[in-house]
């Protein structure tokens, strides 16, 4: 009989989604968010959606678009993001952009990553049943692996958003979101957190 003693277990290379409800007033931002789909383009990368132009922290151009109570609730974002990166990473924030999404009935985004972004953030101002979940896909050598197969969470994860909660994610995460079968409006903010140049 095979005798065996003293197993060793460790979890390595492990990822992780962090999440947290932000107090806010939802409706002014949902109004400032539609609003700005009739007065700007929207840009195209991922989205088969609207998408807004990035804008950065300390810049007047979010302001200029009447997108003030938003800005508030990406400052809020910033300030829970930077904390977090302390106490987890030793890390501080060097820079930040961000955009908004409104997907509308039959909008998706196509699988993407974000270029060299280390932490990103979502922010779901709003998220009706069925308007569409995150998918987040591993994107290591496992891929080309049969290893977790049958591993619920080991290939990918659906996230169903929680309006008024801010997700934070690791930057290097490929990922999409469904396609939007509500018949109402799926608004979220993106932030791409950079802690070097
Ligand atoms: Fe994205």
């Amino acid at each position: 009989m095979q005798m065996y003693s003293e197993p060793l277990n460790d979890d390595i290379f492990v990822d992780f989604i962090h999440s947290v409800y932000v107090e806010t007033d939802r409706d002014s931002l949902k109004g400032e968010a539609l609003e700005l789909t009739d007065s700007r383009e929207t840009v195209y990368n991922s989205n088969r959606g609207y998408q807004s132009t990035s804008y950065h922290r300390g810049t007047p151009n979010a302001s200029e678009d009447g997108l003030e109570s938003i800005e508030r609730v990406v400052e809020s974002c910033y300030e829970y993001a930077s904390v977090f990166l302390e106490k987890k990473f030793s890390a501080s924030i060097h820079k930040m952009s961000w955009w908004l999404n409104v997907n509308r009935n039959g909008e998706f985004n196509v699988p993407h990553n974000h270029g060299r972004c280390d932490l990103m953030g979502l922010y779901y101002i709003s998220a009706p049943p069925q308007s569409g979940r995150l998918v987040l896909e591993r994107n290591d050598g496992s891929s080309y692996s049969s290893l977790y197969d049958n591993e619920p969470g080991g290939r990918h994860i659906e996230i169903d958003p929680v309006e008024g909660r801010l997700y934070l994610i690791p930057g290097h995460l490929w990922h999409w979101v469904e396609n939007n079968l509500s018949s109402d409006p799926r608004i979220s903010i993106a932030i791409n957190i950079y802690l070097h140049e």
